[in-house]
Parts: C-alpha cells; structure tokens; sequence
C-alpha cells in the first residue's frame, strides 16, 4: 500500500535477467487525476465510485486535496469512493499545491461548483516551466476574473458563459480544465484546436455519465452544451498506455518474451509502430500486446508529439532502448521545454547520448554498466529502471519517490516476470 508517504527509497537492480510471462496494467494516472477533480461537479449527496485506480502516490495527493475542500475520499482495493456533499472550500493549500501539478485541474471544477477558486502556482518540474497561461485564457473567455498576487491566483465568476474558444496549443491539461469548467457554463462552448488524448476521452465519457453533454473529445473540435447540474456515478477508468508502452519497453530492452495484459492496443499505435521500427516483434490482440523478440536497431528520428503522435511520456524510456540499438538514433522532443533529464544518468551507465537543445542524439552501444544513478522524474526514472534491467552488473537508482507517483509498487511487477529488483527504503 502506497499510502502516499514520500519516501526516500532507492531500487537496487542486478541486471541481465530476462523477463517472462505476462503484466497486467491498471488504470492511467492521467485519467484517473482529471476525473476525480471532475467529481467534485457532483451536485448530488450520493457517492462517486471510481474503479480500476493504481495505488499510486499522485492519487493520494489527489485525495488529500479533495479532503482538505471538505470531500469524503476512501481507496481501498483500486476502488475510490468520492463524496462531496459537504465540500466547501475553495481554497487549495500551498503545500499540496506545490505537491503535484495537477491540482490545477481543480480550477474550473471549483469555478463551476462554488463560483471561486484559490490556487497557488503549480509546481514546475524538471521537464519544463509549465505554464498555465492557456488555462486562464479559456477561463477568462468563459467570465472568470483572474487575479494573481504574490504567487496566488485567485479566479472567480458569479456565472460562467459558454463560448468558442481556440487553443494556442493542444494542452492536454487546459483542454480538461476548460471541458470541466464549460459542463455547468451558461450556453455552449466549443473547444477548438484541443487535446484528442485518450485521457481526454475517457474524462468526456465519466462527466457524461454524470449527466453532462459533451461531444467530439478525441477530435480537435470539443462540443459542450452547459446543463443545470450533474450527478454521481461509477465509472472504470482506462487501463494506462504509458505503464503498458514502459513495460513492453522493458522485455524488448532486455531481449525478452513477455505479454502486457489488460491495455487498449489502439492507444499505443504510435508507440508500436516506433518499437517495430526500432526491431522488436510485437502480436496484438484485443486486449493485450506481446513482445516476441527483439534485435534492436536504430531509428532516424523519434519526434514526440501530441496524441496520436509519439508520446513525449514514452520519450525517455524509448531512449533508453536505443542505447543499446545498432546504429544512431535521433529524438526529438518536440512537447517539453527540457526533458532530457534521464541522458547524463543514462551516460552514467555507459550509453552514449549527446544533446543539442531539444534533439538528442543517441549512438548504439553494445553494453551498458551497472552504476548509482538518481531520478529526475517520474517517467526518467522509469527509464533508468529499464537500462539497469539490462546493465551488467548492479544499478542503484536513488530517489525513486519521483517513480511511485505513476506507477504502483513497479518492482513487485516486474520481480513476478524474472527482474532482480529490491526496493531499499532509505531510514528517514
Ligand atoms: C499532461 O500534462 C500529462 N499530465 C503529462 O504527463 C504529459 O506529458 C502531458 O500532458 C503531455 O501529454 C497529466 O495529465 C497529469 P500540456 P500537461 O498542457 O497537461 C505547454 C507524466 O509523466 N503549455 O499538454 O501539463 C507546456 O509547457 C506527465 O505522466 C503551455 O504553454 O501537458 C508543454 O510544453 C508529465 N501553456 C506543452 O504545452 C499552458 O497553459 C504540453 O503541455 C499549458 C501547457
């Protein structure tokens, strides 16, 4: 059980296992933090039932912030029970704000429900500024007066009107911040230029289960008609492509035959089409892919871009397969500012990757070397897990807390499929 502690752990890889057998993948972390914000939209005093959530540390921040407005939140078993009956503040604390990023998806739910909203900056991170400024243009387009002083933003809007908005970017994040503020607005907005993630969808199909009239999310073009209120639900989330694209990574990194189970193929199209690119024999089936084998080769560019392009969520730990790929390889990350994070302690193992900006270039090795190495973030930290699955010799990856925010207890999934991988809790 997560429980949400942040500790100070490390995991500590003896490499050159191969990996056997099959995963199964539960709910996506991006899907699962925008829909428990969203139910905070619940005009009714019954309970929201969310099902196939990972015990993750995000969602347990996520909690905390909803119990902190005054909802009633209980996990148990990968189930969550949200009641928000007696919400009643407005107001996120600083330090849960500095937490996690995503808070920010409180701000149009907490607009529509109580008419304000005090958020504090959100957390940068060591992949980029992060601006929000694409959220307060769609907020302000609908009514909302926005002002910032020393550090605190402070939204409010007695009514929220419906209108057509154009995305500068197709931000993932604005797109469901404005579909959750546009669902009580007076009228209807259309949301141009938007996100069409999967996550996006599965946020139309869960505020629609709640009443709402939304359509057009998977496109570039959302469509929402304001209704008076909305109600609870259940609703299972989608299983999460990232979790699915970082394992399949791991069997073909380290020469595997293992199946990932669980999972909406269709979501990872992108990503298997690089990975066959790059020489790995991946079997599709309906609810599940398999890696066959794997000679890996390079590929002459990987650009990262939003969905249905290559996902910049997979972008280091598909570099961390072409360290080990005959020939070089170039990615280019085309969404954040700077993550590139993962190269210098990829180096550390002995890869040989150079940056220029937002391209990296990565020449093949034919081996990589165990070494103590320290996580970034969340998704650099899963690509050194990989590499060290497949160093010679012992890997020792420091801070891993920054890996338990989206993925549940990693080492224990993958020591079922043959990995010799310890989590060291460090003595506070
Ligand atoms: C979401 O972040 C995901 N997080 C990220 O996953 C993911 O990498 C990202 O989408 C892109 O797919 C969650 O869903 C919780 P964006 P978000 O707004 O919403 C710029 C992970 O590892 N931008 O689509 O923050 C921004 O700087 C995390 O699970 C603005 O300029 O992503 C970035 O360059 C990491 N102004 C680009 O758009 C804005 O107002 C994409 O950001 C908003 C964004």
């Amino acid at each position: 059980m997560n429980r949400g502690e942040k500790g100070m752990g490390m995991f500590v890889i003896n490499g050159g296992n191969k990996l056997h057998g099959s995963l199964f993948v539960k709910g996506a972390k991006n899907s699962m933090l925008p829909i428990m914000a969203a139910s905070v939209l619940n005009s009714s005093d019954e309970t929201i039932n969310l099902y196939n959530i990972p015990d993750i540390y995000d969602m347990h921040v996520m909690k905390k912030i909803l119990q902190s407005l005054g909802a009633e939140v209980h996990f148990e078993n990968n189930a969550l029970q949200i009641n928000v009956r007696n919400l009643k503040s407005y107001n996120i604390s600083d330090d849960l704000m500095r937490e996690m990023r995503s808070s920010i998806f409180l701000m149009g739910p907490l607009l529509s429900k109580l008419g304000k909203v005090r958020v504090t900056y959100p957390g940068g991170c060591s992949i980029g500024p992060r601006p929000i400024d694409l959220h307060f243009k769609g907020l302000e387009a609908m009514g909302a007066v926005i002002r910032e002083e020393n550090g605190a933003i402070t939204a409010s809007a007695p009514r929220l009107i419906g209108t057509e908005i154009h995305l500068d970017y197709p931000s993932v994040g604005a797109t469901e911040n404005l579909m959750m503020t546009a669902v009580l607005a007076k009228g209807k907005t259309v949301i141009h230029n938007a996100a069409k993630e999967p996550e996006i969808v599965d946020l139309q199909n869960f505020l629609n289960a709640m009443g709402a009239r939304i359509r057009g999310a998977g496109t570039e073009t959302l469509r929402i008609d304001g209704v008076k209120d909305l109600g609870d639900c259940s609703y299972k989330i989608i299983p999460d492509r990232i979790v699915a694209g970082t394992y399949l990574m791991a069997a073909a990194i380290t020469g595997s035959n293992l199946l990932v189970k669980g999972i909406i193929p269709a979501h990872l199209d992108a990503v298997v089409a690089k990975m066959r690119e790059a020489g790995v024999v991946i079997q599709a089936a309906d609810d599940s892919l398999e890696v066959i084998q794997s000679n890996l080769k390079a590929v002459e560019t990987l650009r990262t871009l939003p969905y249905p392009g290559f996902p910049t969520d997979l972008q280091p730990q598909m570099m961390a397969l072409l360290t080990l790929a005959k020939g070089d390889s170039t990615i280019i990350e085309s969404v954040f500012e700077a993550r590139f994070k993962h190269v210098d302690e990829l180096n550390r193992l002995c890869a040989n990757i150079t940056v220029d900006g937002r391209t990296a270039f990565v020449r093949g090795v034919n081996k990589l070397f165990g070494a103590e190495v320290d996580t970034t973030d969340l998704r650099a930290g899963a690509a050194l897990i990989l590499a060290g699955l497949a160093a010679e010799g012992t890997t020792v990856i420091k801070n891993i807390q920054h890996i338990d925010r989206g993925y549940e207890r990693i080492e224990n999934d993958l020591k079922k499929v043959g990995a010799d991988i310890e989590r060291v809790q460090m003595l506070k």
